[in-house]
């Protein structure tokens, strides 16, 4: 079967300082990436994971090597028709609305006129940002800007969508619902390349991963092969008093297992915050109509109005 992605012996270098100085930022790498996966392409700052990404796009010129959509060399403009993209910093035309926006790029590529006005509200529901879609995209918060993006990226329902740090600036309530997102993309058949620093996230949305260091590939693999640890169980254990927790240990002991550590059980961050940032929006009372905010509630339907 095609993959979605395939590239081969890609190596990308830029000219650097004066006379024939060069810096390699992708050195040699060889990727394939099936379709119908979450692929989660990670490395350090500067590792080359953007000037992949723009050379699989046709942005870039490799130095050497190629890449392929679908079977379709990168530098044919065709293999892009069925590709959505989210930049790592995106640029958007400040002076149009969230709404206008995604309904020029829907135009852009061709969606069909009789559905055009819906797509373009499902996919601005779908980034939670119904309440500020008739807001100047100038007055947006980075991690709306994000938003918009996302949606600008999944406006012509393509088939493979590249995001480049999509929840970079969006806060964890944000970033939670674009993880379910992109498992529901993947349910619809559709491949997802994504950059991310964050590793929680990657873990719980990628099936499979490259890691990337000074332009190299070095490691790549199954995310549960490549953190499960074989033979190992761990048990969470509540209401022990430190004579049961003793008593435990050299039972546990005596059957030829090791305890590691005992701790204290502590709820995660991410846990609390998303637990009460949903509680106060659920419970939001005395609300001012003639004060805006912005909200991520995907229940509240009422929309924003008009930038003065
Ligand atoms: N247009 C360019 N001109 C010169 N050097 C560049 C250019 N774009 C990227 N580089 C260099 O290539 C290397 C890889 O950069 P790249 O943006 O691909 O890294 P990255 O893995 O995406 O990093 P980050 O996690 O910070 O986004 C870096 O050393 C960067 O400075
Ligand atoms: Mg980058």
């Amino acid at each position: 079967m095609t993959p979605a992605i395939n590239i081969k012996n890609l190596t990308k270098d830029f000219p650097f300082g004066l006379g024939n100085l060069k810096l390699r930022a992708v050195d040699n790498l060889s990727l394939q990436i099936p379709d119908n996966q979450v692929f989660g392409l990670l490395g350090p700052n500067g590792s080359g994971k953007s000037t992949t990404i723009k050379v699989i796009l046709g942005l870039l010129e490799p130095t050497a090597g190629e890449c392929e959509i679908f079977g379709i060399p990168s530098r044919d403009v065709q293999s892009r028709q069925d590709v959505g993209f989210l930049p790592e910093a995106p640029y958007f035309y400040r002076y149009l609305t969230g709404f206008e926006m995604v309904k020029f790029f829907a135009k852009v590529c061709e969606v069909e006129k009789s559905t055009l006005i819906d797509r373009v509200n499902e996919v601005i529901a779908w980034v939670g940002l119904k309440e500020a879609a008739n807001r100047r995209i100038g007055t947006y918060s980075k991690g709306m800007l994000q938003r918009i993006g996302l949606a600008q990226a999944l406006v012509h329902n393509p088939r493979l969508i590249i995001l480049d740090e999509p929840t970079a600036g969006v806060d964890p309530v944000g970033s939670a619902e674009i993880s379910a997102l992109i498992l529901k993309l993947k349910e619809q058949g559709k491949t997802v390349l994504i950059c991310s620093h964050l590793l929680a996230q990657i873990e719980d949305i990628c099936d499979h991963v490259a890691i990337l260091n000074r332009g190299k590939l070095i490691l790549e693999g199954e995310v549960n092969d490549l953190v499960s640890r074989k033979g190992q169980r761990s048990m969470v254990i509540e209401g022990l008093s430190d004579e049961a927790a003793a008593e435990a240990t050299r039972l546990l002991e005596q059957r030829g297992a090791r305890v590691v550590g005992v701790e204290q059980p502590q709820s995660s961050l991410d846990r609390v915050f998303l637990e009460h940032v949903k509680k106060a929006e659920s419970t939001r009372r005395d609300v001012d109509p003639k004060v805006e905010t912005f909200g991520t509630s995907h229940q509240d339907e009422t929309s924003g109005k008009e930038e003065k």
